[in-house]
């Protein structure tokens, strides 16, 4: 919103969000929520805090952070790591503000909602990891960034879904493992069929792996229903169906584009300029399309908004303006702070820090 740069008035505020014109964001919304949302960038711009936005944000929470400050896993991994201000407040999930805080720990980090989980994160740690490393051990592991620290810490390399095939494809050896997510790693093997062996779990062994809950969610048979119904033909010049590289292998095959969540905007904004996109249909979290949608008001949008992420839809409006307020009054944030043990963050730092030279 213009008002980061400027002056952080009510009536400011109140005009920022209704230029936006976003479908979702009613009046009755604005006249809710622009208090909430002034006295937000007000305390922001006081104590000079990085408000880092992940792309699923609603779009109220996805305003507070500067254009800068939104992006995927990577982008947002790369603002934490140059970041000079006292204060991180991620809007996103705990795993993602754990990235944060190894690449940058003497900043205070700090998460909405310490509770909010990921499918992925969640159903693979450290014990998993040293399994399948017995089961390889020549061959080394790449760790999707969705996974807590401890299981970082016992991995090779880490990625996200906008480098995965690239560091996949330059680390040594002609073998791979990829965890936790088994959609994901089947995607990789797809992409680098003939180059490289994606190893993973439950392929050929007993490791236990994990799927994204809300990617799992798309079906091939919705993905063919989206192109007869919203008439989004395979290789249509203007109309364009995406999908993230968590959904399944045969809803990533149909898509005429698949990337992380900041390339399917890229090549949205990209098609945009050349005036070649007038219709979309996303297969991700449904405030992706939110946020979408409100930056490219000339297309088209449709995606399935029965399908959201519960832990994403954690971080509200009210719980982030909770941590500004405990910092202006001097309070403890302990109920915000993402900490970690000294050595968990040295030995999580390698595999992060080597993903992001290899991105360089
Ligand atoms: P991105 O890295 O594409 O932002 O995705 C993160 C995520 O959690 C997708 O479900
Ligand atoms: Fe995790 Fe899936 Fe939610 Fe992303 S969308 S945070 S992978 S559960």
């Amino acid at each position: 919103m213009s008002t980061q740069a400027g002056n952080i008035e009510f009536e400011n505020v109140k005009t920022e969000l209704y230029k936006r014109g976003h479908p979702s964001l009613t009046r009755v919304d604005i006249e809710a929520h622009a208090r909430t949302v002034q006295k937000i960038l007000a305390l922001k711009k006081k104590h000079n805090v990085v408000m880092l936005g992940h792309n699923y944000m609603e779009p109220l929470v996805f305003g507070l952070s500067a254009k800068e400050e939104q992006g995927d896993s990577l982008g947002l991994s790369m603002h934490a790591a140059k970041t000079t201000a006292p204060y991180i407040i991620f809007n996103g999930v705990p795993f993602m503000a754990e990235t944060a805080k190894i690449l940058n720990p003497a900043k205070t980090v700090l998460v909405a909602d310490k509770t909010a989980g990921c499918s992925l994160a969640d159903n693979f740690g450290a014990e998993d990891v040293r399994k399948l490393k017995a089961m390889y051990p020549d061959v080394p592991v790449m760790i999707y960034i969705n996974s807590y620290a401890d299981a970082k810490a016992e991995s090779d390399v880490c990625c996200t879904s906008a480098n995965a095939a690239k560091i996949a494809r330059e680390m040594p050896g002609d073998k791979i493992v990829f965890v936790p997510d088994i959609y994901f790693a089947q995607n990789l093997e797809d992409e680098l069929a003939g180059e490289k062996t994606v190893l993973y779990p439950g392929k050929g062994n007993h490791g236990k792996g994990a799927v994204c809950e809300v990617h799992e969610e798309f079906r091939l048979s919705d993905l063919t229903a989206v192109r007869e119904s919203f008439e989004i033909p395979k290789g249509h010049g203007s109309r364009v169906l995406y999908a993230h590289w968590e959904c399944r292998r045969e809803v990533l095959r149909e898509a005429d584009f698949y990337g992380s969540t900041s390339q399917i905007m890229a090549d949205i904004a990209k098609r945009v300029a050349e005036k070649r996109l007038d219709r979309a249909f996303v297969a991700s979290e449904c405030e992706l399309t939110s946020n979408l949608s409100q930056e490219f008001p000339s297309v088209q949008f449709w995606t399935a908004c029965s399908i959201r992420c519960s832990h994403m839809a954690k971080v509200n409006l009210a719980k982030v303006l909770g941590i500004l307020e405990a910092i202006d009054a001097g309070d403890s944030v302990s109920d915000y702070e993402v900490t970690l043990e000294p050595e968990v963050i040295d030995r999580a730092r390698t595999p992060i820090e080597r993903m992001l030279q290899m991105s360089a």
